[in-house]
């Protein structure tokens, strides 16, 4: 914790609001305050103190007292506060011949005619081209959005590629180590051979980065170029068996793995080790068994 700074320390709170389905849970009520967005939780703690916060029509001054969102009412100054917007998780398997954005100046279809009936505003968390296809995630999370996009994070997206030819090792261990484009050095990726067609083959890539065409740019660097590209993973996240076109809410398990990712690349920056490396992983369980062995001495004490 000590060598988190400030910024850190906020993106990490705003990444953990209650989310949707844990609504009816019991939350501290600073921490209910600051959810709703009126107050740091800082901020809830001091008013608080200072006796501005009622929790059904009478004036709490303990820190920590844990109300149920739903059915508590809670005023803070005499107002009512309104609960936290419901956090919302889209997975859409984007078919080429869309664009990738809301919309489009040129007039082409966009992933917006493919999301009828979803009346929250979400936004997408990056691009794929034109012709690309597959796994893309929207939501209405704007911070936790950019920290899977911003490259310090190196959260893996993993791309199905059908490419003109077949790839020598070198080639392989080129695009491995990484590869010059006109916008700098690419930062190593896996390359898995999956199987060759006739003049073809198929590759799986996953890059930590996600400058544009980047995929197509390195193959084209190798003189491979792409004929097809699907996004089949991102983060926790798998296409899995999601229809071409279609789109789904993302599971609880699949929003909190999501999280989790964010906070823990989050935790390994502020520690300075290279986020989601093994001895990043190593220091994090560590650090969280150490954490857990002194909530337990405490406990006794
Ligand atoms: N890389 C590309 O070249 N295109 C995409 O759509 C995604 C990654």
């Amino acid at each position: 914790m000590g060598n988190r700074t400030k910024q850190e320390m906020s993106e990490l709170r705003m990444h953990h609001p209650s989310p949707i389905a844990h609504h009816d849970h019991l939350v501290r009520l600073q921490k209910a305050i600051a959810d709703s967005g009126l107050a740091s939780r800082r901020k809830a703690e001091m008013l608080i103190a200072e006796g501005r916060v009622t929790v059904n029509g009478r004036v709490v001054r303990e820190q920590g007292l844990k109300i149920n969102v739903e059915k508590d009412h809670v005023k803070v100054d005499g107002r009512h506060l309104k609960p936290a917007p419901p956090q919302v998780f889209i997975m859409l398997n984007k078919p080429k011949g869309y664009v990738s954005s809301l919309s489009d100046p040129e007039g082409r279809p966009t992933i917006t005619d493919l999301l009828g009936g979803v009346s929250v505003r979400v936004f997408p968390v990056g691009r794929l081209d034109y012709d690309s296809e597959g796994l893309m995630l929207l939501t209405n999370q704007g911070a936790l959005a950019q920290t899977l996009l911003h490259p310090r994070y190196h959260v893996p997206k993993t791309y199905l590629i059908k490419v003109k030819g077949v790839l020598d090792e070198k080639q392989i261990a080129d695009l491995e180590r990484g590869v010059e484009l006109e916008d700098g050095l690419t930062k190593p990726a896996v390359v898995k051979k999956i199987r060759k067609a006739e003049e073809n083959s198929w590759l799986e890539v996953t890059i930590h980065e996600g400058r544009n065409h980047q995929v197509k740019r390195m193959l084209d660097y190798v003189r491979h170029p792409v004929i097809k590209l699907t996004r089949v993973r991102f983060g926790p996240l798998s296409l899995g068996s999601l229809s071409s076109g279609q789109f789904r809410y993302l599971t609880d398990r699949e929003a909190n793995a999501l999280r989790s990712v964010v906070t823990d690349r989050i935790t390994d920056v502020a520690a300075g080790a290279e986020p989601g490396s093994t001895a990043a992983k190593t220091r994090r369980r560590r650090a969280g068994a150490q954490g857990w062995a002194k909530a337990k001495k405490g406990r006794k004490a």
